[in-house]
């Protein structure tokens, strides 16, 4: 298997989901198979029902899948339609959310500064990319996204920056991007070697921040992620299990407050305590599981991974 395509967090994926015990499973992400593959070849007597908003990475996953004959069952929708979708309560779910390496390394899909192609970065078949929005968000919005949801401490500086560059025509392109976010922040250009080197070990390239902040407003992928927690949680079977791994603090949050919500169950309005009976699931990390650093050498994707895990009860 090439390196890019080696599924994050393996072990805790499978140790979590227990896909021996047969039954469904739901791949919310499947992506280009990786775990959805490792967990059917694993498990004989488990199905797999796996979902992507991307066609093009739906179609690797079937060709990797096909071995498992009708086993597998893939279909192109947002994970919010996990439910309708499903069937029965599946024994397990999987969300492994983010971008797949696919779609890092097509410069045509725009989601890579280091590569030259469109600011494209759908995922799916949405109306807006990130031409869109570079080009038409008023100044005040560019800010508000590259802080809340790029963590970008020079938000301000870079949302002008882009409003003034555009003025002389639109910014067509992801290293044009990159290019004015660096000039914004007072970077030197990095010479040589085509811009597409990589930067000093440990250092983070200055477009990055930008560049997820465009992805995530892009692709709302934050939205539907509490809903997707909740969705999980109640239609999983009793003793079902739920894995996600996220990418970024800002989802990470999310999963991290919707799990200890569904843990916690609903409060006595007169008293404040915890209704017992109303909790559905038992959070089964403590705190997060990270990839060793033998993973992270073997697949830097891999860095910022963090996975949480929860058994229905
Ligand atoms: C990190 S990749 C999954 C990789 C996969 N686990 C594997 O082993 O090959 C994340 C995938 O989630 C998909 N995705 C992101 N948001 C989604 C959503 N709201 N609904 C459905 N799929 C989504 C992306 O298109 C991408 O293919």
């Amino acid at each position: 298997m090439d390196a890019h395509h080696v599924p994050v967090l393996l072990d805790a994926v499978l140790a979590y989901l227990a896909p021996e015990r047969g039954g469904l499973f739901v791949d919310c992400t499947v992506g280009l198979g990786g775990h959805a593959a490792a967990l059917l070849a694993r498990a004989p007597a488990a199905r797999l029902l796996g979902l992507d908003r991307d066609p093009e990475a739906l179609a690797v996953a079937g060709e990797r899948l096909a071995p498992f004959g009708d086993r597998v069952r893939l279909v192109e929708a947002e994970f919010h339609r996990l439910a309708e979708l499903a069937g029965e309560p599946p024994r397990g779910i999987l969300a492994d959310l983010g971008v797949s390496s696919l779609q890092l390394d097509r410069a045509e899909r725009g989601f890579s500064f280091r590569r030259e192609g469109p600011l494209d970065m759908r995922m799916g078949r949405s109306e807006m990319s990130a031409k869109d929005v570079v080009n038409r968000y008023p100044e005040a919005d560019l800010e508000r996204i590259f802080r809340d949801y790029g963590e970008e401490r020079q938000a301000r500086r870079i949302a002008r920056a882009l409003v003034e560059a555009r003025r002389d025509r639109p910014i067509e392109t992801t290293r044009e991007l990159a290019a004015l976010i660096e000039r914004a922040k007072g970077h030197q250009g990095r010479g040589g070697g085509g811009g597409v080197g990589r930067l000093r070990e440990g250092r983070v390239d200055p477009a990055t921040r930008v560049f997820q902040a465009l992805r995530i407003e892009v692709n709302r992928e934050l939205e539907g992620l509490s809903e997707l927690v909740d969705q999980a949680v109640r239609l999983l079977e009793k003793d079902g299990r739920l894995v996600i791994i996220s990418y970024h603090s800002l989802e990470d949050r999310i999963v991290k407050h919707g799990l200890r919500d569904l843990a916690r169950g609903d409060v006595d309005r007169v008293t404040g305590r915890p209704l017992a009976e109303t909790r559905l699931i038992e959070v089964l990390t403590k705190k997060p599981v990270r990839p060793s650093a033998a993973e992270v050498a073997l697949n830097p994707r891999s860095r910022s991974a963090r996975l949480r895990a929860a058994r229905r009860i």
